[in-house]
């Protein structure tokens, strides 16, 4: 691939480069007990009280089970060429394993559909986060029993969808699957117990690897890949401590899954911190974890400035932001991190396709009197990575899509409907959407296939 910069100065993407914008299944849905659908652990998790800060649910969210196709026609007007968006397992089997629900089926078979007369490359995720609640119930992503119910969830989709969906990731973000959700006890399932999450960790990442050539054999020419959120860590300061801190916090964030992944093992130091508690991999474990992928996908929206706090027992974070810019999620705005991330997955880890599957930021954004909604703070926040997408492409590495996160507005976990991310406005009342600023800032930059100057 080589980068065209005009005489302009414009900084211009390779032919072919995808453009796209991500969601994923719980947090845009709704229909949560619609058509046969099984209950999922985000379900039971929003509907116990405390757990999410506005106490709201995804029980309706943006109603896209129902309005799909104005939501395609939407992605249509905005000249998206890729549509990255999760299945949810519940709705496809509603036991977690067994018997399928053709309802579920249909509706992912109708948007497929959908989105390829358009002429908009669906790009699949098997796992956003919302496991089935029995298979919670049987043990959860701690239980090694949820690597055979995962391959026979994988099985079914891609043998239904497999002949028209040619992108394909297993998982999104495992570490948030099992430190939010296993250790932290934040998200879906409210655990909180250290070991569970490491044996999470290990089962999500052999899951994956189980699945990947079974995805592969029910959809011939795919591209199969996971998703990872990566973030770089720095030190607060110089100290032997901090140092120590933020390369813990790298090798439980970064490391556990990349070198994994690569075929490298999980990092020594990282399993030090379990003291032999960890005993979750069995023989040839490594190895299926290892299986090669087509693609790696990028999450990524800041960095961590760490320092040791605590007793120093636990990579006890403390992130400080130095007055910088932050998001409505206090998180630092840091461009040039993102260059990083792509360049250590590709130079260090040898991955020949990698894609940003979800970048973005949240705003208070409000409807103006004019009626639109002037998000320039958003604007300026994907102009600026944007430039470090094309920074990568130039330095060679092999980066070959962006997908803006959000299309819309969506339940954003634990913060419910307080976090907007959405290149689209959603009144919550209405359903009514609205395009944002940076969602016509976008769909410019698609047309180009440049970066525009704001
Ligand atoms: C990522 C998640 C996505 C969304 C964004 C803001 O970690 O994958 O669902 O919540 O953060």
């Amino acid at each position: 691939m080589t980068v065209k910069a005009c005489e302009s100065g414009k900084m211009s993407f390779p032919e072919g480069f995808l453009w796209g914008a991500a969601t994923s299944a719980y947090q845009v849905e709704g229909g949560c007990d619609l058509h046969g659908k099984g209950e999922s652990i985000w379900d039971r998790f929003s509907a116990t009280p405390g757990k999410i800060t506005d106490g709201s649910s995804g029980a309706v969210a943006c109603d896209h089970y129902l309005r799909w196709r104005d939501d395609v026609d939407l992605l249509a007007d905005l000249g998206l060429q890729s549509y990255r968006f999760s299945i949810s397992w519940p709705r496809i089997l509603p036991e977690g394993t067994g018997a399928v629900n053709q309802a579920g089926l249909d509706f992912y078979s109708r948007l497929v559909d959908a989105l390829l007369e358009r002429g908009i490359t669906p790009n699949a995720t098997l796992y956003h986060w919302d496991l089935p609640q029995v298979l919670q119930e049987r043990g959860g992503w701690p239980d090694r029993m949820i690597i055979d119910a995962f391959v026979e969830y994988a099985g079914v989709i891609t043998r239904h969808l497999g002949d028209r969906v040619k992108m394909w990731a297993t998982l999104n973000e495992p570490w948030v699957v099992a430190k939010m959700g296993y250790e932290w006890g934040v998200h879906a399932p409210g655990v909180r117990d250290h070991l569970a999450s490491a044996n999470a960790a290990h089962h999500t990442l052999l899951a994956h690897g189980r699945a990947v050539p079974v995805i592969r054999e029910n959809s011939p020419g795919t591209s199969v890949g996971i998703v990872l959120n990566l973030i770089p860590f720095v030190p607060a300061t110089s100290s032997t401590t901090d140092r120590a801190m933020a390369r813990l916090a790298d090798g439980d964030l970064n490391r556990w899954y990349l070198d994994a992944l690569a075929g490298f093992g999980y990092p020594s130091d990282v399993l030090q911190t379990y003291g032999g508690a960890f005993a979750a991999v069995q023989p040839g474990d490594m190895e299926a974890i290892a299986e090669p992928l087509d693609f790696l996908g990028v999450n990524y929206y800041t960095r961590s400035i760490v320092s040791a706090g605590g007793n120093g027992d636990e990579p006890d974070e403390l992130e400080v932001h130095r007055g910088d810019e932050v998001t409505e999620m206090d998180w630092e705005v840091y461009p040039s991190g993102l260059f990083d991330v792509l360049v250590r997955a590709n130079k260090h880890y040898g991955f020949k396709h990698i894609y940003i599957t979800e970048n973005g930021a949240a705003y208070a954004d409000e409807i103006a009197p004019d009626g639109r909604v002037h998000d320039a703070r958003r604007v300026a926040y994907f102009y600026k990575h944007l430039q470090e997408a094309w920074r990568a492409i130039a330095a060679g590495i092999p980066l070959d899509g962006y997908y803006a996160w959000s299309l819309m507005d969506n339940f954003e976990w634990s913060h419910g409907y307080t976090k907007r991310f959405g290149l689209i406005y959603v009144d919550y009342e209405t359903q009514q959407r609205y395009l944002k600023d940076s969602a016509y800032y976008y769909r410019d930059v698609i047309k180009a296939n440049a970066v525009l100057e704001i």
